[in-house]
């Protein structure tokens, strides 16, 4: 195996049982990802984005073929090995932000910390420089009813990446967000790839990002069927 490979699937299959019959959603996916790659898997509704994506985190699991993530094995591993490793090397955002309500921008940022069991001197530390990279200083305590969509994305992502995870994955994280808050939203989280070398993956059919991905892997009815890199300067 690839050494560098922060995801290697071999012969990924993936069956929904619907009613007495099943629904195959992937078809032999196989895929490398390498540390620090900006990746987007991209292709029309329905494709399979999100069940590749839920499988790679481990919310989900494959019917058959083989899943390794961050040299962990998600074949066969318990719910708990798997939540561990979301906890401790893993950061999400989703297209729906889910922020808890009634905590502030920074309480919400907080949280993996508090998980992970992390100091409360270090943790103010972390909060604040993630709060900042994201732009958000001078709202961390508000809550999120009070702030735009854009707003609350950018504290998704500093939920996300506030404990410097290996890899973040992120379902359509633009889908809710007009064209400016798009390109603020992918700015941020390149200039984050070049910072923390975190390896992001994306499931998105918003065209505004394709410009951003250094990989775009298309996907089609729940196969793969072109893997493009891209030099990007930006
Ligand atoms: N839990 C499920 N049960 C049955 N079918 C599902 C389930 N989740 C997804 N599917 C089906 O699998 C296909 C791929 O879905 P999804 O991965 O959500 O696509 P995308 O994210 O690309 O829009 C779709 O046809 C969808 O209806
Ligand atoms: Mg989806």
């Amino acid at each position: 195996m690839d050494n560098n490979a922060v995801i290697t699937i071999r012969n990924l299959i993936k069956r929904f049982p619907m009613g007495n019959d099943f629904f195959t959603a992937l078809k032999s996916v196989n895929l490398t990802l390498n540390t620090g790659e900006f990746t987007g898997l991209v292709g029309p509704s329905g494709s399979g984005k999100t069940t590749l994506l839920n499988i790679i985190g481990g919310l989900d699991s494959a019917t058959e073929g083989s899943v390794s993530v961050l040299s962990h094995s998600m074949d066969n591993t318990s719910h708990n090995e798997r939540a561990l490793l979301r906890r401790k090397h893993m950061g999400f955002i989703f297209q729906s932000y889910n922020l808890l309500p009634v905590y502030t921008v920074y309480e919400n940022v907080e949280l993996p910390l508090i998980l992970n069991k992390v100091s409360p001197l270090e943790r103010q530390k972390k909060v604040d420089q993630a709060i900042e990279w994201v732009g958000l200083t001078d709202k961390k305590n508000s809550r999120p009813a009070t702030l735009s969509g854009g707003q609350c994305q950018r504290t998704a992502i500093a939920r996300a990446i506030v404990h410097q995870p290996d890899l973040v994955l992120a379902d359509e994280p633009t889908a809710n967000l007009d064209a400016e808050n798009s390109h603020h939203i992918m700015k941020i989280l390149v200039n984050l790839n070049k910072e923390i070398s975190t390896s992001f993956v994306f499931a998105t059919h918003d065209e505004k990002i394709m410009g951003y991905l250094k990989r775009i892997i298309h996907l089609e009815d729940g196969m793969i069927n072109k893997d493009e890199k891209f030099e990007r300067t930006k």
